[in-house]
């Protein structure tokens, strides 16, 4: 039987296929059913050192809807914390009040840490750009949701394939259903190639590629992101491929895509989506992020070990 009880979700390489296949069952189930009582007496903690509206607002609604409490904070400067206290330090008081801690982080392995220094489930919530999970979780929801399978899908990622955590969480789990990934993006946005020969070694077939056009009629998902500005140490840098694309309702209608293609985005979008594309059938991405209440209600019924498949 596979259970997530008291289990940290950091990272997609911690999961195996029947743990990813059994959350997203359990987020079936929580969006056709409430389960008002199911978390009342627990209290999650939202510990956010970087701006969020989607997955920190989910996160704390899904909690009260499920009977439980949430405290936490946005402004890591109005905690002991811009007294010179440590994170370490900070998550070890923090787990005396809580049952669970969810933690976004703007470094690389911050999540890691926290999961490493208390006793209690820690979600990570995006840790720079590592690993965004329980985004990565709801994206497969939506796709499964959309294409009616996860298997054997040819998916696009276009945009900051470089610092996209979303990205390179949803690459490694979708090894784990025969995608054929393009990598849509700048040559200096390229996919971390550390990430690259992990997939080929996984055997994920892929192709690295500057233009859409190339590949847009053979797509049954297109997963765009933004150009991440705040990740970029030069600002020239980041002005250099800044709009580099920019998808309309004419882009796809030039482009002969497939009627049944399905355009994600983890949000928020800048410039690289055009507001002429959300009222075609292609858009799924506000679908998607409403997803985040179900899979993360489901995320936290698991790890808290309070509810297994009906
Ligand atoms: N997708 C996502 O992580 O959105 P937020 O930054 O608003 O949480």
């Amino acid at each position: 039987m596979v259970s997530l009880k008291d289990r940290d979700i950091i990272s997609f390489r911690d999961f195996t296929k029947e743990e990813i296949l059994y959350i997203l069952s359990l987020s079936k189930e929580m969006e056709e059913k409430a389960h008002p009582d199911l978390l009342k007496g627990k209290v999650l903690a939202t510990l956010f050192f970087e701006p969020s509206t989607r997955t920190r607002m989910s996160f704390e609604s899904a909690m009260k809807l499920m009977g439980g409490e949430v405290i936490g904070f946005v402004d890591p400067g109005a905690t002991s914390i811009a007294k010179g206290e440590s994170l370490r330090d900070t998550v070890k008081i923090v787990a005396g009040y809580a049952s669970a801690i969810v933690v976004r982080h703007f470094l690389d392995g911050a999540a890691r840490l926290v999961a490493d220094t208390v006793g209690i489930p820690v979600i990570n919530a995006g840790d720079g750009s590592n690993q965004h999970p329980t985004q990565t979780f709801l994206d497969l929801y939506t796709i499964h949701k959309t294409k009616g399978t996860l298997d054997d899908l040819a998916i696009g990622f276009i945009g900051d394939l470089k610092y996209g955590r979303t990205v390179h969480s949803l690459a490694y789990a979708l090894a784990h259903f025969r995608s054929y990934m393009y990598f849509i993006s700048p040559p200096s946005l390229r996919m971390p190639p550390d990430l690259l020969k992990e997939l080929s070694e996984r055997g994920v077939k892929f192709q690295e590629i500057t233009s859409l056009e190339e590949v847009s009629d053979r797509l049954d998902v297109l997963y765009c992101t933004r150009i991440q500005k705040e990740r970029f140490a030069d600002p020239i840098e980041y002005g250099k491929v800044k709009g580099s694309y920019h998808l309309s309702k004419a882009t796809l209608d030039r482009s002969k895509v497939k009627k049944t293609l399905k355009i994600l985005h983890p949000l928020p979008r800048v410039d690289e989506m055009d507001e002429s594309l959300d009222e075609t059938p292609y858009a799924v991405y506000f679908q998607q992020a409403h997803s985040g209440i179900p899979v993360r209600e489901a995320i936290l019924a698991s790890v808290l070990g309070v509810k297994e498949l009906d």
